[in-house]
């Protein structure tokens, strides 16, 4: 199966958790582009599942190989309109989820991709619905966050919260560059060691139970100019959407003070503008850096709520669908208690990706 997004820089997303290999097709991107083999690897070990408590007991290495339309060196020439790269799948065990074909999963993808494909899809590992195939998209993304550094645009992440366990959020009007690094270099991407200890109860208690929990991940990206977007569905609230919603287990997007505005006066949630040298900056940043869906140079902060993780260990209602009739589930096989811990890169490739196509816009 495949699925694509973006406007001047196409991605289009192949492949399933249990096939051979998954991997991405970029068109967009100018001839001559290069790009850092060994970030890009190192950029996807922030999302592959490794030996964690907080996270799936898969090993995958999650190693992008290019296979079209760029050159194999370490920094990789772009030579073709249309780049393809894939990664293998390396550490699958369809036999855990043989039952999840007629009995679906509570909560997952199982039974809606049942309605709408039939048997036509491999579903083992969650097929294509699966978390998996975010790591195509940090591929992409990953490839956009290096072209927005070179134009001085950097993007970072952190757990803002597990179940009720809080980080700090961002500043919104005074993100350093440095704290976005130091997030980057952690095993766990939060910005207080209290909360990332409180979190961390919250996962491991959660996972003792054979349940999960959610959380939100709050994203931010710096220096990106003033006047990038435009009207209705050219504002960059609504070339992010998709993008995120095509993120596994996302429920709520919020952009600046989001639905906490609701509950505010116009006074307070205004921003007023002021004159910094020759910036027009604002005093407060409610407005999460984008106004009529146009970015104000202000820092641009997004905050993604993501449910608990659907396949858990505790005995469920379901149906089996074969036989008609009711029954119960028990979820065996590898799971995340908690997405969030593994989601931090894939939501800063998602931000990259939006960002960079409606900068293309408008320098076309
Ligand atoms: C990083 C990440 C890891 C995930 N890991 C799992 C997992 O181990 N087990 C699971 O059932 N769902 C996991 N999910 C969520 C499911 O893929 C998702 O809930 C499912 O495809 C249904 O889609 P929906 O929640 O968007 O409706 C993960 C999601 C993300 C973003």
């Amino acid at each position: 199966m495949r699925t694509t997004i973006g406007k001047n820089i196409k991605v289009s997303i192949w492949g399933g958790s249990h096939e051979p290999a998954i991997g991405v097709d970029i068109a967009g991107l100018p001839r001559g582009t290069q790009i850092d083999m060994k970030e890009l690897a190192a950029f996807l070990k922030r999302r592959a599942p490794g030996s964690s408590p907080l996270a799936t007991g898969r090993k995958e290495p999650d190693l992008p190989l290019p296979v079209k339309g760029l050159t194999l060196t370490d920094q990789a020439v772009v030579t073709e309109d249309i780049i393809s790269l894939e990664i293998k799948n390396t550490d699958t065990r369809s036999a855990d989820y043989v039952k999840l074909r007629s009995v679906p999963r509570p909560g997952h993808a199982d039974f809606t991709a049942c309605i709408r494909y039939g048997d036509s899809l491999n579903m083992a590992g969650g097929g294509p619905f699966s978390a998996r195939m975010t790591a195509p998209l940090c591929i992409a993304g990953g490839i956009a966050m290096q072209l927005l550094k070179k134009q001085g645009i950097e993007i970072g992440a952190h757990i803002y919260s597990v179940a009720e366990a809080q980080d700090i959020p961002f500043n919104p009007v005074n993100v350093s560059p440095e704290l976005l690094t130091s997030l980057k270099e952690k095993d766990m991407a939060v910005i207080s060691e209290d909360a990332k200890i409180e979190m961390t109860k919250k996962i491991l208690a959660a996972k003792k139970c054979n349940d999960s929990v959610g959380g939100i991940v709050e994203v931010c990206s710096l220096d990106v100019p003033a006047g990038i977007g435009g009207a209705m569905y050219d504002g960059l609230e609504s070339v992010l959407a998709p993008i995120f919603f095509g993120i596994p287990a996302v429920k709520g997007v919020e952009f600046g003070a989001g639905f906490k505005a609701c509950q505010m006066y116009g006074s307070e949630n205004n921003d007023p503008f002021y004159f910094d040298s020759n910036d027009v900056r604002t005093r407060t940043n409610n407005h999460g850096g984008i106004l009529g869906g146009i970015t104000t140079g202000m820092p641009l902060i997004v905050r993604l709520a993501f449910k608990p993780t659907p396949s858990i260990g505790i005995e469920q209602d379901s149906v089996d669908l074969d036989k008609k009739e009711n029954t119960k589930l028990i979820i065996r096989g590898r799971h995340d208690p908690c997405v969030v811990v593994r989601a931090v890169p894939i939501v800063e490739a998602a931000l990259a990706l939006g960002i960079l196509d409606s900068i293309m816009e408008v320098q076309k």
